[in-house]
């Protein structure tokens, strides 16, 4: 039996508190086998049934990278319409791909190896940001992908060259950057959103 003391890893809860969406990155690139840690970390989350319906296309190559970066779209609420410069675009992306369109289930799977990809990226002091806003069909095209294979998500990934903070929810969702650029994002508050033995 491992308890708190001797288990390797108990560093996820501090991981799930200070990981936030990041969309602004150091141009340094992340070596593949931290890539390859990352789809290990998704490759061995819960899924449905087990019948682990979901591939990974990892992207590192620059010319590519580049191309991936013109399917995305960033970070809506803010105004004007932005995204990333040249200068702090991801320096890899994982395509989260999934096969059997049957399988009802396949977007809780997804999510779950989705959240084990940004966390074992916090955890190696990388950013991410998990992005559905994806033209799927042209990015399908992009990396040239067999017929069988979908498109579920893209997650951005790269050294954080931005802050982001949470804030507590005082009637907006929406995030904003303030006049030094960091990010602050609204989160319910805790007491809110529970209810213990009756409602
Ligand atoms: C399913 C999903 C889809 C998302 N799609 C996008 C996206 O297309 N573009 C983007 O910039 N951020 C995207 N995000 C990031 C969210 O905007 C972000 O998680 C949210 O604002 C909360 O911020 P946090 O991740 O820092 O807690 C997505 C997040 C999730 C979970």
């Amino acid at each position: 039996m491992t308890n708190k003391l001797n288990n390797p890893y108990m560093g996820v809860y501090k991981a799930i508190l200070s990981r936030r969406s990041i969309r602004r990155f150091q141009q340094k690139p992340i070596p593949i086998e931290i890539l390859k840690k990352f789809i290990n970390a998704a490759r061995l989350a819960p899924s449905a049934a087990n019948f682990q319906p979901l591939e990974y296309f990892i992207v590192t190559e620059k010319n590519l990278c580049g191309k991936v970066f013109e399917t995305l779209g960033w970070a809506a609420y803010i105004k004007p319409k932005w995204s990333p410069s040249e200068e702090e675009r991801p320096n890899a992306y994982i395509v989260i791909l999934f096969k059997d369109t049957n399988n009802k289930y396949y977007l809780r799977d997804s999510s779950l190896a989705a959240e084990n990809i940004v966390l074992s990226a916090e955890e190696e002091g990388i950013g991410s940001c998990i992005i559905c806003n994806v033209d799927r069909v042209r990015l399908h095209e992009i990396l040239e992908l067999p017929k069988n294979l979908q498109v579920d998500s893209v997650i951005a990934l790269g050294y954080k060259a931005e802050k982001s903070v949470v804030e507590d929810f005082k009637g907006s969702v929406e995030y904003w950057r303030d006049k030094n650029e960091v990010l602050h994002v609204p989160k319910r508050k805790l007491e809110d959103i529970f209810h213990i033995n009756s409602f």
